[in-house]
């Protein structure tokens, strides 16, 4: 094998695949950050090299070899925030709230996120996997190769934990990666009702260890919502999980300003998501922590909101800014993420850069997985998607197609329409 020139990015000795004559959108540091005529090379489940084409060895022996055809490579998308297993419909609701009952009135007649939870408490484990796990191979479809997971449609012990054994049958049989997050305090479930304090307590003291025990979920989330629970409740879980070596995250100023965000990001969040409500002292704590912001555009729409959320101040302040589907069956059944960054360009003022960004690089950094997953990088997880657009910008233009040409998770080809 002839060996090329540009010593300070040298072919690797070993590869196990190389993806030749592509475009790429690496988004390292969160733009384009764009290479023409370019190679991908995968050693094991990490990306080994990438370059130009002119620096490929001669021969490459029996390296298996994908040519692309001058198609795009993009990071495959991380969709950060959804919950994705539940039972039931909600077209019901649908139709009730475009006759003009609100998300939260219908909340608080017993409908929303408590209905999914009637349904999801009576449905078994094995019927929970299976809606998921179509759920998931459709999402593969559409590019995503990270998934996170909430639970939250259990709100009692045994059923929280159903939903995350399901999530950890998920990791073992899907090709993409998930990662579970317990979110007990998610709703006042009817048992509780009108003691809050006390769900609370069952939250901290019966659930987290259990969920602790189980070993499945990494973060811990809090809806924290003048319809769900208060800043100070919240502040109790987050205590609890952060001793328990949980990572936390927070459903914040969706509806209202409760000053979550400022709580969340001093206690060292992950991430803020949804902030349509966020104040300026909010931007600015998320900023001093680095708190990444998650924009989902998909329940702005849904729930026909008109407030978005302080984007200008969310980029002057260098907040990384994310975004992703919330795919749920209430607020947001939205189960692609091009979609999603169509409608967080249009509603919310992104460029297509920022709004790729969001979907990948910042996506990684809101599940601390920034360092394997989000940008094509030498030492990063080989998850890519090959895509057959004339330019990134087309994964945010057009809706109704999804142009996937293959799908590639720790270098192996998990689909592909090549
Ligand atoms: O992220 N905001 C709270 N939770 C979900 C909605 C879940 C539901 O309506 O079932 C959300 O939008
Ligand atoms: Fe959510």
């Amino acid at each position: 094998m002839t060996i090329m020139h540009d010593s300070s990015n040298p072919f690797p000795e070993t590869v196990d695949r190389i993806f030749t004559h592509c475009r790429m959108a690496t988004m390292a540091k969160g733009t384009y950050s764009i290479m023409e005529n370019a190679a991908l090379a995968v050693y094991g489940k990490k990306i080994a090299w990438i370059g130009p084409m002119d620096a490929l060895p001669e021969t490459l022996g029996t390296t298996w070899v994908t040519d692309c055809q001058n198609l795009w490579i993009l990071p495959g998308f991380v969709d950060c925030h959804t919950h994705l297993i539940w039972a039931g419909s909600r077209a019901k609701e649908f139709e009730m709230r475009l006759a003009g009952a609100s998300y939260a009135e219908i909340a608080k007649a017993g409908g929303g996120i408590v209905s999914t939870v009637r349904a999801t408490r009576a449905a078994s484990e094995n019927t929970l996997f299976d809606l998921a796990a179509g759920r998931m191979a459709h999402l593969l479809t559409q590019g995503i190769t990270t998934v996170e997971i909430k639970s939250g449609y259990g709100l009692d012990l045994e059923s929280e934990l159903k939903m995350l054994a399901v999530a950890g049958r998920l990791q073992k049989s899907c090709p993409q990666q998930v990662e579970a997050t317990f979110l007990g305090a998610h709703a006042l479930p009817p048992e509780f009702s009108d003691r809050p304090d006390d769900y609370i307590r069952h939250v901290t003291e019966a659930m987290l260890p259990g969920v602790k025990d189980q070993g499945i979920a990494t973060a811990v989330d809090v809806f924290c919502e003048n319809i769900a629970f208060s800043r100070e409740q919240t502040r109790q879980v987050f205590e609890k999980a952060l001793d328990a070596g949980f990572a936390i995250k927070l459903h914040a100023e969706q509806l209202s300003d409760s000053d979550g965000t400022a709580l969340a990001a001093q206690l060292g969040a992950l991430s803020c998501d949804h902030l349509e409500y966020l104040s300026l002292k909010g931007v600015q704590k998320m900023a001093a922590h680095d708190t990444v912001a998650v924009l989902l555009p998909g329940a702005f729409y849904y729930l026909r909101e008109t407030r978005v959320p302080p984007v200008d101040s969310l980029r002057l302040m260098n907040v990384p800014i994310a975004v992703s589907t919330d795919l749920n069956p209430g607020s947001s059944p939205v189960h692609s993420m091009t979609p999603v960054l169509n409608m967080a360009c249009l509603l919310f003022g992104l460029t297509c850069e920022q709004a790729l960004a969001g979907a990948t690089i910042h996506a990684a950094k809101a599940l601390g997985l920034a360092d394997c997953k989000g940008s094509l990088a030498p030492g990063k997880d080989a998850d890519l998607v090959i895509w057959d657009v004339d330019t990134p910008a087309d994964l945010c233009y057009p809706v109704g197609i999804t142009p996937v040409k293959m799908v590639v998770i720790g270098g192996k080809t998990a689909y592909t329409r090549m």
